[in-house]
C-alpha cells in the first residue's frame, strides 16, 4: 500500500489536499514543511492546526526557513498574512517534531523504502536539502508527484515563473536535474481543472467539521480567485494530490525533458520542456496534460464531507 510523504507550506489549497490525503491515502508518513506561501512559523502552524483538526497522528516536520540562494516574495496576498485567510482560529496544541522535514523524509525513505509516495506542494528547498544530502533518496521512493511549473510559459508569479518553482529556482534546479522521473502537475493544468464556485460552496456548506474549517480559511483566497474572474477555484495542490492519490485520474500526459531557468532576467525560475523533443536529453518528467475532472471533484467533496455533484 501506498504511504505518502507530503512537503507543502499551507497555503489554503495546500490544506485541501492535506484534508483529501487524510480522507483517502492509506497511509501518511509525515508533513515536511516549507516556507513559500508565508513564513515557516506559519506554515508550520498551519499544518498542526489541520492534523488537530483531524485529529491524526501524522508528524509535521519543519524544514528549510528560505530558499537556497536568494530570497523570494511570499504569496500572502493570495492566502492571507498568515497563510490561512486569517481567520483568528487559535493556535493549535500540537507541536511540530524537532527533525528537520528534509531529514525525515531520508529516514522516512528507509522505513518504507520502495512504498513512499512523495507529494511536494510547495517550493522544492526540502527536496533538494535531502536529495544533495543523498543521492540515493529516488531509489527508494516509488513516486515523485511536484505541483509546479507553466509548462508553456504562462507564470503566475513572474510572467513566466509558476510560484512554487519562482520561489526557489535552485532548488527545483536540483530536484528537476536528479530526479529520474517524476509526475509534474503544473499551474496551466490547474487553469482546466477548476472547481465551480457554486459547486464548491454547495460541499462547503455541509456540517462537517473539515467543510467549516476550509470554508473559513479559503472564504479570502476564493473571493480572491472570484475578483480574477477564474472559472472557478483554482486548487492546484488539490489537483496534485488527486493526481498522487489516484494516477488512474489521468487521462493525457506527455513525457519530456523539462529543467529550469536561473539566470533569465524575465525567466528566472520558468520550467523550460523540450517539446519538440530536439534536445536528446531523456524525459525526466510525465507532465499531466488533463485528469478526469468527475474524480477530482469526487476526491474533493468526499475530504469535506460531502456528495459531489
Ligand atoms: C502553488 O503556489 C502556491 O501558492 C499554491 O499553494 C500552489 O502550491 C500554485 O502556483
Ligand atoms: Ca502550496
Amino acid at each position: 500500500p501506498d504511504m505518502l510523504f507530503i512537503d507543502t507550506d499551507p497555503g489554503v489549497d495546500d490544506a485541501l489536499a492535506i484534508l483529501m490525503a487524510h480522507a483517502h491515502a492509506s497511509g501518511i508518513a509525515g508533513l515536511g514543511i516549507a516556507a513559500g506561501n508565508v513564513g515557516l512559523h506559519h506554515t508550520t502552524a498551519n499544518a498542526l492546526k489541520l492534523v488537530e483538526l483531524l485529529d491524526a497522528p501524522t508528524p509535521v516536520f519543519p524544514g528549510a526557513p528560505q530558499p537556497l540562494v536568494r530570497r523570494a516574495a511570499d504569496a500572502a496576498f493570495v492566502h492571507g498574512a498568515d497563510g490561512f485567510g486569517d481567520t483568528g482560529y487559535l493556535p493549535a496544541r500540537r507541536v511540530a517534531h524537532n527533525e528537520h522535514a528534509a531529514l525525515a523524509l531520508l529516514r522516512l525513505s528507509h522505513a518504507h523504502a520502495g512504498e513512499l509516495v512523495v507529494v511536494a506542494l510547495g517550493p522544492l528547498t526540502n527536496l533538494a536539502l535531502a536529495l544533495s544530502l543523498d543521492p540515493q533518496l529516488p531509489r527508494r521512493v516509488a513516486r515523485l508527484v511536484v505541483m509546479g511549473g507553466a509548462v508553456t510559459g504562462q507564470g503566475n508569479t513572474s510572467l513566466a515563473a509558476e510560484f512554487n518553482i519562482g520561489f526557489d529556482p535552485e532548488a527545483a534546479h536540483i530536484v528537476f536535474s536528479r530526479w529520474p522521473r517524476f509526475d509534474l502537475v503544473d499551474w496551466e493544468l490547474t487553469l482546466r481543472h477548476a472547481l465551480d464556485f457554486e459547486r464548491f460552496d454547495h460541499w462547503l456548506a455541509g456540517d462537517d467539521a473539515r467543510a467549516a474549517f476550509f470554508s473559513a480559511i479559503s472564504r479570502k483566497a476564493r473571493a480572491f480567485n472570484r475578483m480574477q474572474q477564474r472559472p472557478g477555484l483554482l486548487a492546484a495542490d488539490a489537483l496534485a494530490m488527486a493526481v498522487a492519490l489516484r494516477p488512474g485520474l489521468i487521462t493525457r500526459s506527455d513525457e519530456r525533458a523539462v529543467t529550469v531557468e536561473l539566470d533569465g532576467g524575465l525567466t528566472r525560475g520558468a520550467t523550460v520542456v523540450d517539446w519538440q523533443r530536439r534536445s536528446g536529453a531523456v524525459a525526466n518528467a510525465r507532465i499531466v496534460m488533463a485528469v478526469d475532472q468527475s474524480g477530482f471533484e469526487h476526491l474533493v467533496a468526499a475530504a469535506l464531507g460531502a456528495l459531489p455533484g
